[in-house]
């Protein structure tokens, strides 16, 4: 599903925030990103889905360059990818229920369909009081959980989640990471950047340490 090769990240005009990232992430992976404030978890999952374009390196989403990809080839991809992004990006003028419909109206499905599962989402995250109300009036919490549901809503096939918990207490963290085991369950490819040990401390998937941008270790998978 994903493949970097040697993958760097400068920002202009000399902070370093990746050096040589070489993993590969097989379909229906689920994948942990961890490592200090600034070890560059945030920067990576940019790359992934092109918000960001790499300094040197390749890197393939779905056997595609998504770095060199444009226009519609771009956005074509970009409709297999849901991100929930570490500062949110809702629009804060709009209810809960509509952030979370725009996914899948982008992909024309019925109305019925959408409100369905915008309803069983909500519900999925203690979210049901607040399917009309406008996300700018909610908490960090729920404003996260907003940005969760509607990184999921159209089934992606890959789903890109930046600190998914940050603002949540045990409960509700454990509620975020049902829908997340459920959406891998189901075959999407996840990979989640965090600080929180409480979701990745007993997993059997595996876990990449950043340390200043570069692959300090991986740990995990299937058997270990
Ligand atoms: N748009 C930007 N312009 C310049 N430097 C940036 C930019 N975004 C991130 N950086 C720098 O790149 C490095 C990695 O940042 P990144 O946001 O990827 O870290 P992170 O691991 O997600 O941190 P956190 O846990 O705090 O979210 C940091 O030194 C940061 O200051
Ligand atoms: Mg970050």
């Amino acid at each position: 599903m994903i493949e970097l090769i040697k993958v760097s990240k400068t920002y202009p005009p000399d902070v370093t925030a990746l050096t040589d990232i070489s993993v590969t992430i097989g379909r229906g992976e689920m994948f942990f990103l961890i490592g200090m404030s600034g070890a560059g978890k945030t920067t990576l999952l940019k790359l992934l889905c092109s918000m960001e374009t790499p300094t040197n390196g390749l890197i393939e989403v779905t056997g595609k360059p998504i770095h060199k990809l444009k226009g519609t080839a771009l956005a074509r991809l970009r409709q297999k990818i849901g991100v929930a992004y570490q500062d949110f990006k809702l629009l804060t003028d709009r209810t809960a229920a509509e952030n979370i419909a725009i996914s899948m109206e982008v992909s024309y499905k019925k109305p019925q369909i959408i409100r369905k599962r915008v309803v069983d989402l909500l519900e999925q995250l203690d979210l049901s009081d607040k399917h009309n109300t406008i996300t700018g009036e909610l908490s960090r919490g729920e404003q996260q959980r907003v940005t969760l549901a509607r990184a999921v809503a159209n089934s992606p096939a890959l789903i890109l989640v930046d600190e998914p918990t940050g603002n949540l207490d045990a409960t509700t963290t454990e509620r975020v990471m049902k829908l997340l085991n459920k959406c891998n369950s189901s075959g999407a490819t996840i990979v989640i950047a965090t600080h929180d040990d409480s979701i990745y401390r007993d997993t059997t998937h595996r876990v990449m340490e950043l340390r200043k941008g570069r692959i300090h270790a991986v740990n995990g998978g299937m058997n270990a």
